[in-house]
C-alpha cells in the first residue's frame, strides 16, 4: 500500500521543499520506491529536481505531465477520465520520481474553494474534491510507489485542505523562531476544522462521486526543526529556546487538539520510535555552504559525491564530515518515518 506522507506548514520558508527532497531521496536509498509531488505553484521543488535551465524549457514544450494538466479533466470539464501522470526519473537516484507542478495550479483554487462547501447543490462540482486523491492514487498504482512525499504551498488554501486532509501522513516542518511558534499556535486551531470538514466530506454526497472524496484518515508524525545554528553539535542557546518552545507548543496545543480529532497514532509507537512528547522528528542545522552545492548539483546535502564537495585538503575534508553527519541524520529521519508509517501500515 503506498503512504502520503504531506509536508504541511502555512509559513513559507520553513525548509518544506528541502525536507520532502532530502527525506525522499534517503528513503529511495532504503529501498523504498518514492514519487516526490511538487503542489506548490511556486514549483520550487521542480526546480531543484530538474535544476533552472531544464526547468526552464520543461513548460515550453507541449503539456509534459504535471499536476495541473493531469486534474484538468475535473477542472476544466473535459470528456475524459483522470489518467496517472508519467513521473520524471531523478537524475542520480533510482526509486525517485518527480510529479512535476505547475505555476497556474493555482488556477484551479477558486473552483475547489466552491466545490468543497457547496457542492451537495451543484452536480458538476462533486468531482472536484475527490480528484487530487484520485490522481495520486493513481499515479502510485502505475509505479508501485511505497510512498508519496507531497511538497505544499505556505497557505490555509483549498488545495493544501484538499491535499492534506486526504493524505495519510503530515509532517511538520519548522524553524526555531517566533514566527514558527505564532504559525504551529494557528495550526492548533484550523486543523480541527480541517478534520471536520474531512469527515463531513467524506461521509456525505461526495463518497458517491466519479473521483469519491476518501474518508480522512490523516496521523500526525511530528514535526522538524531546520536551520538552527549549532554550537558544539547542538543548538546555541538563543535557537534553542525556540526549539524548546517549539517543543511546548506542539504538545501542548497541537497534540491535544488533533488527537481530540483521531489525528494521532498510539503513544506507543512513536516511542517505539524514540520521539519524545515533544513530537520532533529531527532537529537539523543550518546546511551553511552546503546548501549552494547541494543546488548546484540537485543532489541532496548528504549524497553530495567529493566531485561535487569541491575543495581540496582540509577545506574538503570538512565538508566531508559535514555531509557524513547530515547522512546520519536523514538515515535516523528516514528510519523514524518508516518505523512510524510501518505501524499504520500493518493496522
Ligand atoms: N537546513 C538548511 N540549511 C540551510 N539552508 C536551508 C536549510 N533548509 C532549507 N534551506 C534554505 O532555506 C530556504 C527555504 O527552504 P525551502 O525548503 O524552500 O522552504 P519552504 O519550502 O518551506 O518554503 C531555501 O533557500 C533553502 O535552500
Ligand atoms: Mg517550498
Amino acid at each position: 500500500m503506498t503512504q502520503r506522507i504531506a509536508f504541511f506548514n502555512h509559513k513559507g520558508g520553513v525548509s518544506k521543499t528541502t525536507t520532502t527532497f532530502h527525506l525522499g531521496w534517503m528513503l529511495a536509498e532504503k529501498g523504498k520506491k518514492v514519487i516526490l509531488v511538487d503542489a506548490d505553484s511556486q514549483c520550487n521543488l521542480t526546480g531543484l529536481v530538474l535544476g533552472y535551465e531544464l526547468f526552464e524549457n520543461f513548460y515550453e514544450e507541449e503539456q509534459k505531465g504535471n499536476l495541473k494538466t493531469a486534474l484538468a479533466p475535473a477542472f476544466e470539464s473535459m470528456p475524459k477520465i483522470i489518467d496517472a501522470v508519467d513521473c520524471l526519473p531523478v537524475k542520480g537516484r533510482e526509486n525517485l520520481f518527480l510529479l512535476p507542478g505547475h505555476v497556474n495550479l493555482s488556477e484551479y483554487e477558486v473552483t475547489l474553494g466552491i466545490a468543497q462547501e457547496l457542492s451537495a447543490s451543484i452536480y458538476t462540482l462533486q468531482n472536484l474534491p475527490g480528484s487530487i486523491s484520485y490522481l495520486l492514487n493513481k499515479t502510485a498504482e502505475k509505479f508501485e510507489a511505497d510512498y508519496i512525499l507531497v511538497d505544499m504551498s505556505p497557505s490555509l488554501s483549498s488545495i493544501n485542505q484538499n491535499i492534506l486532509m486526504t493524505s495519510d501522513f503530515l509532517i511538520i516542518p519548522t524553524n526555531p523562531d517566533i514566527f514558527s511558534v505564532m504559525a504551529l499556535d494557528a495550526l492548533g486551531r484550523v486543523l480541527p476544522e480541517w478534520f471536520a470538514w474531512a469527515k463531513k466530506a467524506g461521509s456525505g454526497h461526495l463518497r458517491k462521486a466519479t473521483y469519491p472524496f476518501p474518508p480522512t484518515n490523516l496521523k500526525f508524525l511530528g514535526t522538524i526543526v531546520q536551520k538552527y545554528q549549532p554550537y558544539k553539535g547542538e543548538p546555541a542557546t538563543a535557537f534553542q529556546k525556540w526549539v524548546d518552545k517549539i517543543g511546548h507548543i506542539v504538545t501542548d496545543n497541537v497534540v491535544p487538539e488533533l488527537r481530540k480529532c483521531n489525528g494521532i497514532l498510539p503513544n506507543q509507537v512513536y516511542f517505539n520510535q524514540g520521539i519524545n512528547n515533544d513530537f520532533c522528528l529531527a532537529n537539523i542545522s543550518d546546511f551553511k555552504s552546503l546548501i549552494a552545492k547541494s543546488a548546484a548539483a540537485q543532489t541532496p546535502v548528504f549524497a553530495l559525491s567529493l566531485g561535487q564537495l569541491g575543495e581540496t585538503g582540509i577545506v574538503q575534508a570538512q565538508y566531508k564530515k559535514n555531509r557524513d553527519a547530515y547522512r546520519q541524520v536523514f538515515s535516523d529521519l528516514a528510519d523514524k518515518v518508516i518505523g512510524l508509517t510501518s505501524y499504520a501500515d500493518s493496522h
